[in-house]
């Protein structure tokens, strides 16, 4: 493959003549060495590129993991003490909440090992090595494949890659595409299964702001909390049990009390999850004028409803505040990212980017035979690809994900959907030893569910979904019950709602339960002719056999345009570092410590005080709600070592590129100390997924200092302190 070579080698040759600048990239570990680490020391950095990442000797990296899912953490203690953000350890704090004991409103606080509570099913994966396998992964395919064929060479090459590096290692293994599949890395990991939390503040410090502040600058969120990893005897992952021991890591960061000055130089070290950055003009326009002005739309209206119901009634506010919580954040994020990139001309820079490329790309008989209509092609790929795009993401944004049955859309239908997979067992005649598994997990699902179900609210958005779905969206995207609902209703949504919801059992908690109870044959034709599942099944044959085959070849297409292009773009600008998208994997950032002006007359400085949260206290709006214990500490000014010049700094913000995932990623300072703990980005900035301003583009960060205080301070655990490395 000529072009994977001629990465290999501009890695190699460019690597000691250029080198990449601050702010922008999300960088590969494995090479700060040879892409960043002049670089980094030109900014302020004062460690080694060996320092950060090595695999003879124990380094940050070591320091470093993916927390659950999607989060990032890292260890401040050699007993196996880590830090990560509150937003991604809230789903375990509330399932150990309880009305005696709720740690979401009160905090929690293990005031010894024996109090850490454990938490099924949560891990937290450190990566031991990565190499580049692209060599490996590419011998046997040629240009002359079809993408199929390719493709079948490609995850055979890695099936066997895996299998040998599984022969040598207990660690889990897997291959990734970088530069959309233009180079590949092998991950080595170690993935840790006792993680028992430690402490959390309050909600009202831990989230203050809620999503009124959520991606906002100035912000005062205290968004931290405790874990700890155990492992067994020989310190090594382990399922829970009382025996094991906290684990003994290689490298924990010691934590600073210094605090950060403008010009500060910063890393951020964590698992960023996807970015689009190399995508053509295309993917913009579809984003800003096709997709999100329409999901945005939808998720309008589910809020505006949830909001009213839950300021109508606590009970509803327990019920949907993390269901409003995860809508309310693409939602802000969207509208965030569509007015940065009008405010940066970003279609107009990717076009005129365009009009370059395709002029250099015709300059030189060699690349006009390779590259000459790829742009062209493109562009008529992206006009049946937004089609399609719009339709998956708004089916699912209506009703439900598939995969996940993610409660998003309307609940019931979701819900009912569930139950799927269980009528078909039952119709197929498998064996009781298998339907009792699934009903087991349904029974579960089923309670789980009523205790965060409304109906009139549910039923308040299936009406304005219905109505969303037939004002938005051509009939061939519509499912078959809107020919019912248009014949027999005459496009009255409520009355239709009314109908199914007084008809279906999947209102009745009760009569689920029963059926569940003892499956029979005629219970599950009442759930195949309940007319809520009936609705399931519409939306789902619609989805399954018109819109995502379709969807799911084009997508295999752009990513054929995707891959061609990223080589293409190398090419063109052989003097560029590039940085591939992040895709999950373990990067890093760096930036400096800077304020920013979000608009005309306005400067924002780099970090918020405690005076701020005071300044917002309203006992009045749930997110501004200060507790009295912080009002008290404020009032006498008891900071304690934790404040600069009398001052109690809360968050700072600096210029290293972030997205999701990044979530609680450390924030590290010159000598390698942990200053800050990131959490989340500035409106203005938030378009830095598809393309990166570094006047507006800000990381936002917990400073350490307020984490340690409220520890501390405000929560009397100050015995915590004593096993981390505290840098006066
Ligand atoms: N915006 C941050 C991130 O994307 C925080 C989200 C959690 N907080 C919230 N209020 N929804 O994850
Ligand atoms: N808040 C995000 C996260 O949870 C971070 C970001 O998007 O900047 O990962």
């Amino acid at each position: 493959m000529k072009r994977v070579t001629l990465i290999f080698t501009w890695i190699l040759i460019t690597g000691s003549l250029l080198t990449a600048r601050a702010d922008e990239g999300l960088w590969i570990p494995l090479l700060i060495e040879q892409l960043n680490i002049q670089n980094m020391q030109e900014n302020g950095f004062k460690l080694t590129a060996d320092n950060i990442y090595s695999i003879n000797n124990s380094s940050m990296k070591d320091a470093v993991m993916i927390f659950g899912g999607g989060c990032t953490a890292e260890l401040i203690s050699d007993e196996g003490l880590i830090i990560t953000n509150h937003h991604c350890g809230y789903r375990r704090i509330q399932q150990h909440s309880t009305m005696d004991h709720d740690y979401l409103t009160n905090g929690f606080w293990a005031m010894s090992g024996e109090e850490e509570l454990p938490n099924p099913g949560l891990t937290v994966t450190f990566l031991k090595w990565m190499e580049d396998v692209t060599d490996t992964v590419m011998s046997g395919v040629t240009n002359a494949m079809n993408e199929q064929r390719r493709d079948e060479m490609i995850q055979s090459n890695i099936a066997g890659i895996i299998q040998n590096t599984l022969d040598s290692t207990h660690y889990k293994v897997h291959v990734e595409p970088f530069f959309a599949g233009n180079q590949y890395f092998l991950l080595v990991e170690e993935v840790f299964r006792d993680v028992r939390l430690v402490g959390a503040p309050p909600s009202a410090i831990g989230k203050f702001g809620g999503d009124t502040d959520n991606w906002m600058w100035p912000r005062h969120t205290g968004d931290f909390s405790l874990f700890r990893i155990y492992a067994d005897s020989n310190n090594l992952p382990t399922d829970f049990s009382p025996d094991n021991v906290p684990y003994k890591p290689a490298e924990y960061f010691p934590v600073s009390l210094k605090g950060v000055q403008p010009d500060d130089f910063t890393i951020v070290f964590g698992y960023p999850g996807r970015t689009y950055e190399y995508v053509p003009s295309y993917h913009i326009k579809m984003l800003t004028e096709d997709i999100y002005p329409r999901l945005i739309a939808i998720r309008d209206q589910k809020l505006e409803i949830m909001n009213r119901d839950m300021d109508k009634d606590p009970k509803v506010r327990i019920q949907y505040s993390a269901k409003s919580a995860s809508i309310s954040n693409s939602w802000k994020r969207w509208i965030g990212e569509i007015k940065g990139l009008n405010k940066l001309h970003a279609l107009e820079k990717k076009e005129k980017f365009e009009n370059d490329f395709q002029n250099w790309v015709d300059s030189d008989p060699e690349t006009k035979a390779k590259y000459h209509n790829l742009l062209s092609d493109y562009e008529k790929l992206y006009a049946r690809y937004a089609q399609y795009r719009l339709a998956n993401d708004y089916i699912r944004e209506v009703f439900y994900r598939k995969e996940v049955f993610y409660r998003n859309g309307t609940e019931l239908v979701s819900f009912s959907g569930r139950f799927h997979k269980l009528v078909q067992m039952v119709e197929k005649g498998d064996s009781d030893e298998k339907i009792n598994e699934i009903v087991e997990d349904l029974k579960k699902t089923t309670i789980n569910f009523y205790k965060n179900y409304n109906l009139p609210t549910d039923k308040k958005i299936f009406v304005a979904m219905l109505r969303m779905l037939d004002e938005n969206m051509g009939t061939e995207f519509q499912p078959s019950f809107y020919i019912n609902l248009y014949s027999n209703y005459h496009d009255n949504y409520e009355k239709y709602a009314s109908r199914i919801y007084k008809k279906t059992l999947f209102v009745h908690q009760d009569q689920v339960l029963e059926i569940l109870s003892s499956p029979k044959k005629s219970d599950i034709n009442k759930i195949k002719n309940d007319p809520v599942y009936l609705l399931f099944e519409s939306v789902d044959d619609l989805y399954s056999s018109k819109i995502f085959p379709e969807y799911n070849r084009l997508a295999g297409d752009l990513n054929k345009f995707n891959r061609l292009y990223m080589a293409a773009q190398m090419e063109f600008q052989e003097d560029k570092i590039f940085y591939p998208d992040a895709n999950s994997t373990l990067r890093l950032s760096y930036g400096k410590v800077k304020g920013y002006k979000p608009r005309d007359a306005v400067y924002y400085k780099f970090y918020t005080t405690i005076e701020g949260i005071i300044e917002k206290d309203n006992p009045e709006i749930y997110d501004y709600n200060v507790p009295d214990k912080l009002k008290e500490l404020f009032a006498k000014n008891d900071y304690g070592r934790y404040a600069e010049n009398g001052e109690l700094h809360v968050c700072f913000i600096a210029t290293n590129h972030t997205t999701g995932g990044n979530s609680g990623s450390p924030v590290i300072n010159a000598e390698g100390h942990l200053v800050g703990v990131n959490f989340d980005r500035a409106w203005e900035g938030v378009m830095s997924d598809l393309m990166f301003n570094p006047d507006q583009c800000r990381n936002i960060s917990l400073d350490i200092r307020y984490a340690l205080f409220i520890i501390d301070k405000f929560a009397g655990a100050g015995y915590l302190l004593e096993e981390m490395e505290l840098v006066e």
